[in-house]
Order: structure tokens, then C-alpha cells, then sequence
């Protein structure tokens, strides 16, 4: 939700903002604008509605010259999507620009405020209401930057991450940050911001990630300094190495990002479950698991929060866990947890499941969690990210850099490590015998070549995607372990392609969904030769007698279904508990091409942002 970048140093600031920019617009692209502090002394502020090109192109043959800048991609909470309410937001003497990521809950009461003291607003967005804020109590206690901004946030609630410049102080540039990410990267003679590493990468590898309730003052030729918002105390920057390549952000040859994290899966399911499986295949070895064996073993239960695509790998993961470990698992929508009463002990254990590691429903759902003394497992892509920072202990699923803003890699990278987590705690329960340890391990680590064989399937699927473009409504049915892979290739398609899609357990069709079934509505099943595959032909069965057309995802060999279904796009069979990673690939393909039949702008699809930072 929004991207910020900031740049202070001796080179031009526009170039590195804007490529900034663009390495962040996955995080929304209602809007688009930058703040540069010029030479003269001027404080040049650019903006305009839309994505970030539209920036450049309304730019053109202006003067953009400075060195030090920052800079916005918005995703509109607070007023609609336009010039008006695009940030920077600039105070009434026009003497501070800033740039905010996430929310101030009580902006009304300081926008009341301040109109008393004569200030006028001309967005309706909560953050000119900061800025404005800042510059009341600059002016009033006639104090350094630094002092504004540290006293200005003490009077705000909620979440933030900003970067503020003042005219006339062109070698400074001062951020802060509160439950939204903030990463200072240090390099030579110059200093970079930006809401995640991507717009780092290539000029520098040493970053400090800023934590809750700092403020940092990031002047020119003077070493970081980091101040509590809060207190007085003074913390010395931990700084860290990144271990991120450009070639990781960038399309390698494919149309889209989304094509080449799909394409990616069998590299990325390698580099997951790397080092975690013995040779012998025998023991599953995840640290984080091991180092707190007796939270495993003592448990009462496992309650699983997420949201999204990671809340279907949650549902896959309550299956797993519950199959391996003989222990009761909950999943909640993280967003739906602190309203729920829940009733968490000192004896449950939650993981947090999150690519970006920032959703703030999922933060939230680890800090009540922890405050009833639950034990907080992290399942994270983003190295370095607020929730394994929050967390008692995790695991990484190491996919690398997600762009698109459609989760395809991370939905298996999770799955995947949720599979190793229910192996790894099933022995430590003795709960699992080592035949059955074995077998999936050993698949496990065939997967690259599995979802390579997948991969084969990509012409047939986009051959079979233009015969359904234009369905209004698709259905989407599976059993067991392949209900949440159903859900989850529905919310594909209706994220990309804007085509109503419903995920559903098969079985349940026939309560209700039924009666939407015509030859207008083709319906996806999800039919691998696993436990309930007699079950589910009899679904199909139900469909096709009421005028439906069917695609299935089959096991390899499968010549029933090819009786009774319209399309089968065979998979490889592997066992019952990997199918929904396998399924996926098809599923996330099929969605892909209609979506692009359809001329949709897969990587950005409209409303949408890649890391919610917004409750
Ligand atoms: C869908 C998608 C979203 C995210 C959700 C949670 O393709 O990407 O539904 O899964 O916003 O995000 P994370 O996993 O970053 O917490």
C-alpha cells in the first residue's frame, strides 16, 4: 500500500526516484509524484493521477534538477485517485513536502485543529493533515526540522512511514517510521529510502531496516542517525548486507513479471526447500521448528491467521498439520481475528502466514496473539520484514522478490513450507512414521521437476483460454487437500482478468451454487487421483448433466474424467498432501492467458496493491 523513496547524495535525484518508483508501484499505482529540492533553493513538487509513466510523461521539459528528492506511488485510501490528493503533500507556505505510507486514524481531530489555527486543506487525504501538522509546530516552537517531525508524530495515531524535505535545507532529509516498512540504504557520499530494499539494489548492498517508533536524520555528509520517536534514547543503526540481485527484479525476457514468477516455480520450490530435507530424505529439518520442539510437542492446538492467497496455503496447511501432527488446527482471516474473541493461550501455537511480511491485519493478528502469551511462528518471503521481526521464530520460504502483483510462487513456496513444517513436527510429536516422512520428502524434492513437466502444459492452456474469455462467471470446485487450490485459482482469475470466479468444495455444489450451472458458466475442477476422486467424478457428473462445460486438472493417465469432461490438463501424480502445489501451476496459467486475451494489465491489475499496509 504506497511506496516511498527518498535520495540524498551528489548525484540527480529525479533518475533515482523514478526508478525507485517503478521498483515500488507494485504497491499501488493510483497516483504518482516526487519532491525535489533545487539548487536555487526552489522546492519543486511533480504529481499526477495514474502510474508512474504518467508521472514522466506530465514531467517532460520540466525542471527537475536537485540532489535531494523523494517521492510516492499511491493507493488510495483517504480521496479519490487524483492530482489533487497524489503525495508529496506539501504544507500551506509550501515550505515542507512529505510522503506517508499507511494511515492516521485521528487525522479528523488534527485536521479540526489545525483549521482552527487558520491552516486550509486542499486533499482530502489524511496525510496533508502531517504535514501541515509538522509545520504548525515548527513555526509555534520555532524548532529544528528534526523536532517538528519527532513532536508532530507523537500527537498522531496509526501507521506510518514518511520521508519529509524542507525548502531551503538541502542536506536534509528527515524519516520515521511506525508499523509501515521503512529501508535506509547506505551507500557512498549517498543515502537511499525506500518502503522495501528493491529500489536499493544495484546502487548499494548496506541497508538499515528502520524499527517501530524511529525517526532518523539522514543528513548529506554526516554519518545515520537513529532517535526513538517516543524517548530519548538514542539506538546505534544495526546495519545489515542485502542479498538481492537486480537480475531477481527484473523481467528476464518474459511479457510480464507474473509469467516469470510462474515460470520460475521450479527454481524457486528448489530454493525452498534447500538444506531442509536429510539426503536419505528421511528427517525434514526446519530450525525454527527444532530450536522450539517443546512448543510443538506441548501444544494445544495450532491456530493459523493470514489473508489471501496466504490464507488458502493456511487452509491447505490446517489439512497437512492436522494429517502429520494429530493436533486440532484452526485458520482464521487474520482481518477477522481480534474481532472474533479469540480465545488464544499460553499453550497455542499461531503462525503468521505473509509474503510481504507487512500486512497490517496480520501484524495485528501477532500482536494479540503475543499478548496472550501464544507462541508466534512466522511463514515469510521478505527477508528482513516486519512480521519475522515480530515473530517468536519462523521460516523463510525463500522464492525470491514476488513483483506481480498476483501471488503465484509465494502461494507454493508457503504450501511447501507448510508441508516440511508438518513433517518436521510430526516427528518431533512422533506422530508420523518414517515411511510416510520419506515418501513425501522425497517428492518434495522432485518438485522442481515436477512443475517443470507442468510447465509443458502452458500452450495447451493458453490454446484452451481463448475458447473462455469472454465466460462472465466461472466456478471452480475441489475436495479435501484441492478446496483451498480451488479457491485460490478462483481469486486468480477475478484478481487478473476482473471475471467473477467462485471457489467452492465440490461436494457443496449441489446445496446451492448449483443452480448457477448453464452452458454459460464453464466450472474448473480440481480431480487428482487422490482419496476422493470417485467422489468428485460424481460432481462432475452433477455439472455436465445441467448443461455445463468442464475443464479438469487430472492425474497423468486419467482416461474417466476424459469421458465425462469438456478438457483434462493432466499433472503428474505425486502424493495426496503436494497436489494442491502441483494444481496450482494450470490454474495460475489459465487465469494468466484469459487475462491477457483480455488486455488486462496482469502485473498492476486496477484497485489492487501488492503489500497492504491498511487495515
Ligand atoms: C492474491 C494476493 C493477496 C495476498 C494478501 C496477503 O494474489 O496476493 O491476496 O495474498 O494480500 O498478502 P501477504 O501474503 O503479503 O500477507
Amino acid at each position: 500500500m504506497c511506496g516511498i523513496v527518498g535520495y540524498i547524495g551528489d548525484k540527480q535525484a529525479y533518475d533515482i526516484l523514478i526508478h525507485g518508483l517503478h521498483r515500488l508501484e507494485y504497491r499501488g499505482y493510483d497516483s504518482a509524484g516526487v519532491a525535489i529540492e533545487h539548487e536555487t533553493g526552489e522546492l519543486n513538487v511533480y504529481k499526477s493521477k495514474g502510474k508512474v509513466t504518467e508521472l514522466e510523461s506530465s514531467v517532460e521539459g520540466k525542471d527537475t534538477g536537485g540532489t535531494l528528492g523523494i517521492a510516492h506511488t499511491r493507493w488510495a485510501t483517504h480521496g479519490e485517485p487524483n492530482d489533487v490528493n497524489a503525495h508529496p503533500h506539501v504544507s500551506e507556505d509550501r515550505t515542507l513536502a512529505l510522503v506517508h505510507n499507511g494511515t492516521i486514524e485521528n487525522y479528523g481531530v488534527l485536521k479540526t485543529a489545525l483549521m482552527q489555527h487558520g491552516y486550509h486543506f486542499s486533499s482530502e487525504t489524511d496525510t496533508e493533515v502531517l504535514v501541515q501538522l509538522i509545520s504548525y509546530v515548527k513555526h509555534t516552537n520555532r524548532c529544528s526540522l528534526f523536532d517538528a517531525v519527532r513532536e508532530a508524530l507523537r500527537q498522531v495515531e496509526g501507521a506510518y512511514a514518511i520521508a519529509v524535505v524542507e525548502k531551503g535545507n538541502p542536506d536534509m532529509l528527515v524519516v520515521a517510521r511506525k508499523s509501515s516498512p521503512l529501508v535506509i540504504g547506505i551507500g557512498d557520499g549517498e543515502t537511499f529510502v525506500a518502503s522495501d530494499a528493491t529500489p536499493i539494489v544495484g546502487y548499494t548492498d548496506k541497508v538499515v531496516y528502520l524499527k517501530d517508533n524511529e525517526i532518523a536524520v539522514i543528513r548529506r555528509d554526516a554519518p545515520l542517525e537513529v532517535h526513538s520517536i517516543d524517548s530519548i534514547q538514542h539506538p546505534v543503526p544495526d546495519i545489515q548486507t542485502l542479498k538481492l540481485s537486480v537480475e531477481q527484479l527484473e523481467k528476464g525476457g518474459y511479457d510480464t513479471f507474473m509469467l516469470k514468477e510462474i515460470f520460475s516455480q521450479p527454481g524457486t520450490l528448489r530454493d525452498c526447500i534447500r538444506g531442509r530435507i536429510t539426503n536419505d530424505c528421511k528427517r525434514v529439518v526446519l530450525s525454527g521448528v527444532i530450536e522450539n520442539r517443546d512448543r510443538f510437542i506441548n501444544a494445544n492446538r495450532i491456530v493459523i491467521v493470514a489473508c489471501g492467497t496466504s490464507w488458502h496455503a493456511a487452509l491447505i496447511g490446517k489439512r497437512v498439520i492436522q494429517e502429520m501432527c494429530r493436533i486440532s488446527v484452526e485458520v482464521e482471516y487474520a482481518s477477522e481475528f481480534r474481532y472474533g474473541c479469540p480465545y488464544i493461550t499460553d499453550r497455542d501455537v499461531v503462525i503468521a502466514i505473509s509474503q510481504s511480511g507487512e500486512t497490517a491485519d496480520t501484524l495485528a493478528a501477532i500482536q494479540l496473539a503475543k499478548s496472550k502469551g501464544a507462541f508466534v511462528y512466522g511463514i515469510c518471503n521478505v527477508v528482513g520484514a516486519s512480521i519475522p521481526r515480530d515473530t517468536d521464530s519462523g521460516t523463510y520460504i525463500h522464492v525470491g522478490p514476488e513483483i506481480g502483483v498476483a501471488s503465484t510462487k509465494a502461494f507454493t513456496g508457503q504450501v511447501t513450507v507448510l508441508t516440511l513444517l508438518a513433517l518436521c513436527a510430526g516427528q518431533i510429536r512422533k506422530t508420523i512414521d518414517t515411511e510416510t516422512v520419506e515418501s513425501i520428502a522425497r517428492a518434495l524434492t522432485e518438485l522442481p521437476q515436477t512443475i517443470k513437466e507442468v510447465l509443458t502444459l502452458a500452450d495447451t492452456i493458453k490454446e484452451l483460454s481463448r475458447i473462455y474469455t469472454y465466460a462472465r462467471n466461472f466456478l471452480y470446485l475441489g475436495r479435501g487437500y484441492n478446496y483451498p487450490t480451488a479457491l485460490e485459482g478462483a481469486l486468480k482469475l477475478k484478481e487478473i482478468s476482473y471475471v467473477h470466479a467462485e471457489g467452492y468444495p465440490a461436494a457443496e455444489m449441489k446445496h446451492g451454487p448449483i443452480a448457477l450451472i448453464d452452458s454459460e458458466m464453464p466450472t474448473v475442477i480440481i480431480a487428482p487421483n487422490d482419496s476422493l476422486y470417485d467422489k468428485i467424478i460424481s460432481n462432475v457428473q452433477q455439472v455436465k448433466s445441467r448443461g455445463g462445460s468442464v475443464i479438469a486438472i487430472v492425474s497423468k493417465g486419467d482416461r474417466s474424467m476424459e469421458q465425462i469432461a469438456d478438457h483434462c490438463l493432466e499433472i503428474p501424480e505425486v502424493p495426496e498432501c503436494l497436489t494442491p502445489i502441483v494444481a496450482a501451476v494450470p490454474l495460475q496459467l489459465l487465469a494468466y492467458y484469459i487475462a491477457i486475451n483480455k488486455g488486462k494489465d496482469v502485473d498492476r491489475p486496477r484497485n489492487l496493491a501488492k503489500s497492504v499496509t491498511v487495515e
